[in-house]
């Protein structure tokens, strides 16, 4: 079943419910301000860190799903009928609804007894704010007498705090109102330690407001039945503690066929230190008038829109396909392209999911992420990898997130995730190849923050290869430590008591148990070390590189092989896990993809073997199950994994992050078919029909779909924040569509099924442009004529050549 389709002209997902199996959301901003929007109006705003900066409230764990959100309230005042444009949280049955989330906008047109709201929302590129313009029509015959009344309720600014520390916060709240009601600051510990204010504004005189929540709501009453819009008439409340919120009311009197709009504007302003004030107590508001004064007029707001939709337009034209394949080129040229922006805004930090309140930006989740948006936005991009090898430790061990506001590591986290360190190659080796930038690796980047022992960014990488090279357990195989990638396998953990955290109990790492999948991992991220050590002429270290990644490979294919796959790991007692003698788990997805996919015993026939043995035990219709067979039981010795019920999450659900990397390894051995199967099915364009099943957005990854064995098979769980989003486009991009950047060049190598049918490929690459067309020919892999410029070129790499301002590029498969 559905709720809503793609447009893809608008570039847009289109909602054609607010009755959606769970709250279908959008991302606004797209630098310092942001906001998440749902289908029903709900969501939150931050500026920067949606911790320690957050200016409205949400509440978590909510019944009804999705309050709070920034609300408009139509009131026609001669039947009293009231309602939403986003339908929560009055709930009034609309006479018609359509929400469209675009890039970085969402639209609201609704209907109720011939009037009809339109409500735009974005987050303009060049200001801290929020636009909502709201444009109200009188479609009855006659004259429609209506209120409207806005609503947002103020967050303390510190979310986590705002939640627990009621003996303070319900007496520090203050507000200032100016223009009749027209602007409320919201000045919350301004007269101490902040400079920084928000507001909520509308371009027009009000008949009144509200700032206290008790005199808006009525105490005991939720935003579905406000007091206030009940009597029709607000009551000019000033907070003073308690809850301050931001409230206007406009009394209209429509003729028939006549509309009305409005811009709201909610904005974070900060002013210099020592010019707080414009009178003792009262704040200054000079920066706050003059943005406000950019969002006057419906034309101003109508050219802040066009602004953003142009930013979008060129940032995805950097990757760009026509195939026959509707599913893939919306995928691809859209809605990937787009979840990998907000990963890169958000990391996993701000989600309906993830509250905003306790994760920053991860390290190797941030790592993984620069793989589907450095093509996007280099110089950023740059950046990014500076601010995270930053928090790296000098033995090369890493934080596991860092606050985006301080770009501190997180010391409530802790550090000692192992498999950070080799991340971080995986990130620079992307830029670098995708940029040729090289002086990146010539920074002097600190450790911990600490400039006094800075070392270059390649210095750093080395210490990410030595920490993996210098910590090996009984086999020969790395150590895992605070678990790797899969951050719920606990081997040092032992926990018995509840509450305690898996990722931080116990000791980092032990002197036994090992990772088969940081083996994978050190032999495809060492060699890009090594390619990268050449590239800056230093053919030693490239050479030893070549060396320890040697050892660990041949590890990985006889301690890390079980027979007809390989083992998962080792555990404390050098016990292994995912092997045919374990009783439960004999089966994970993680070295299966990523031994592969480095290549690791394609010579030997253990790759194909293996990938066999996936497709027998882990496949389902949506998608490749993390392990086989679920625990039925916790494991002390394994941790967090053997703690869910079976078929959710870690404990055999289909983790959508490493499907991508089953699929990647099928195309390194050419296996087109597959590599697409396993592609489209966790694809959310492709599962579009099976929404009611699904239940999360069709237009974005999630982190998980439930596994066979849970009782929700096929249910989507944490959209938006995971790796999934980049991990796809790097295999829908450069493996299954095959455009990869190497140091020399973009390489075209598709690997596709037989039946994909010729396509087209525009890629903007370092200053040039390549329109590249594939032949297909039927092949499922190979290329054997490479036409670039009109000449033939031997292999598959475009040599790239400065100045070359455009590659006209034909590949012929076969
Ligand atoms: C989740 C993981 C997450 C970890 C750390 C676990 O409970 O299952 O996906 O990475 O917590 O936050
Ligand atoms: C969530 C973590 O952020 C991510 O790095 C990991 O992918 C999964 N948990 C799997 O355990």
């Amino acid at each position: 079943m559905k709720y809503g389709y793609f447009d893809d002209n608008a570039l847009e997902y289109v909602i054609t419910t607010p009755k959606t199996p769970l709250p279908w959301i959008n991302y606004l901003g797209n630098k310092e301000f942001f906001s998440l929007i749902s289908n029903t109006c709900g969501g939150y705003t931050f500026y920067k860190d949606a911790k320690l900066l957050r200016l409205t409230r949400y509440r978590y764990n909510n019944v009804p799903y999705d309050n709070n959100g920034k609300y408009f309230y139509i009131k026609d005042n001669t039947d009293s009928v009231v309602w939403n444009p986003g339908w929560q949280p009055v709930k009034t049955t609309l006479d018609s609804y359509e929400c469209r989330h675009g890039l970085g906008y969402s639209t609201f047109t609704s209907t109720k007894n011939n009037v009809e709201a339109k409500v735009l929302t974005f987050v303009p590129m060049d200001d801290n704010c929020e636009v909502s313009q709201i444009t109200i029509t009188n479609n009855k015959d006659k004259e429609a007498d209506l209120s409207l009344f806005s609503y947002v309720e103020w967050c303390l600014w510190n979310a986590d705090d705002d939640m627990k520390n009621f003996q303070r916060n319900l007496s520090t709240g203050e507000v200032e109102i100016t223009d009749g009601g027209s602007t409320i600051y919201h000045k919350t510990e301004y007269r101490e330690r902040r400079n920084h204010y928000a507001i909520y504004s509308v371009n027009a005189p009000v008949d009144g407001f509200d700032t206290s929540r008790d005199a808006f709501l009525g105490a005991y009453n939720g935003p579905d039945s406000p007091d206030v819009v009940s009597d029709g008439k607000c009551t000019n409340s000033v907070a003073s503690g308690w809850s301050p919120i931001a409230s206007q009311q406009i009394n209209l009197k429509l003729k028939a066929g006549e509309s009305k709009t409005f811009i709201f504007v909610l904005a974070y302003v900060e002013n210099p230190e020592d010019d707080k004030w414009e009178a003792p107590n009262v704040i200054n508001k000079k920066p706050a008038i003059s943005l406000l004064s950019r969002y006057k007029t419906e034309e101003a707001v109508e050219k802040a829109l066009t602004e953003l939709k142009n930013y979008w337009k060129d940032l995805l034209s950097n990757y760009h396909i026509s195939s026959k394949n509707e599913k893939v080129d919306r995928m691809v040229n859209i809605w990937n392209q787009y979840q990998c922006m907000v990963t890169f805004n958000m990391s996993r930090s701000a989600s309906y999911y993830e509250s905003g309140i306790g994760r920053g930006m991860g390290f190797r989740d941030s790592c993984q992420d620069l793989l589907g948006f450095v093509h996007l936005i280099p110089d950023r991009a740059r950046q990014r990898i500076i601010d995270i090898a930053s928090t790296q430790f000098q033995d090369g061990s890493a934080y596991h997130q860092y606050q985006p506001l301080t770009k501190k590591g997180n010391s409530d986290i802790g550090s000692g995730f192992n498999d950070d360190p080799l991340w971080l190659i995986a990130g620079t080796s992307a830029y670098v190849r995708e940029t040729g930038d090289l002086s990146i690796l010539k920074e002097m980047v600190p450790f911990d923050n600490d400039m006094s022992v800075a070392k270059t960014l390649m210095g750093h990488l080395k210490c990410s290869f030595d920490f993996t090279a210098t910590h090996k357990g009984p086999h020969g195989l790395p150590l895992i430590g605070r678990a790797d990638w899969n951050d719920c396998l606990n081997l040092n953990c032992f926990s018995e008591h509840p509450g305690e955290s898996f990722q931080t109990f116990g000791p980092s790492e032990g002197p036994v148990a090992e990772s088969v999948f940081i083996a994978g991992m050190f032999v495809k991220y060492g060699e890009e070390y090594a390619q990268l050590c050449e590239l800056l002429g230093d053919q030693a270290e490239a050479d030893r590189a070549r060396d320890e990644i040697k050892k660990v490979y041949e590890a990985a294919i006889t301690a890390g092989w079980d027979g007809e796959w390989f083992v998962r790991a080792y555990d404390a007692y050098s016990h292994k896990v995912g092997s045919k003698e374990c009783e439960e788990g004999q089966i994970y997805i993680e070295p299966q993809g990523f031994c592969v996919l480095a290549g690791i015993g394609v010579k030997e026939g253990l790759a194909e073997k293996a990938l066999k043995s996936v497709e027998e035990r882990l496949d389902t219709k949506y998608g490749v199950m993390i392990l086989q067979p679920a625990y039925t039981k916790y494991h002390v010795e394994l941790g967090e994994v053997s703690s869910y019920p079976p078929g959710y999450k870690e404990n055999a659900g289909i983790f959508c992050h490493n499907n991508p990397w089953v699929s990647i390894a099928e195309t390194v051995l050419g296996h087109g078919d597959r590599a697409f199967e396993i592609y489209k099915k966790t694809c959310p364009a492709y599962i579009e029909d099976i929404s009611d099943v699904h239940c999360t957005e069709p237009y974005v990854y999630s982190q998980m779909v439930a596994g066979r064995d849970a009782k929700f098979f096929g249910q989507g769980k944490n959209s938006w924040l995971t790796g999934t989003a980049a991990w796809t486009f790097v295999n829908i991009s450069q493996y299954i569509l095959g455009v990869y950047p190497t140091h020399k060049g973009l390489s075209i190598d598709p690997c596709v099924p037989a039946d994909f049918g010729d396509f087209e490929i525009t890629r903007k690459y370092r200053n040039a442009v390549y329109n590249i067309s594939v032949k297909q020919n039927g092949a499922q892999k190979g290329i054997k004529k490479l036409i670039v410029n009109g000449k033939e070129v031997a292999g598959n790499v475009i040599p790239y050549e400065d100045g070359v301002k455009e590659y006209n590029v034909v590949a012929e498969m076969g």
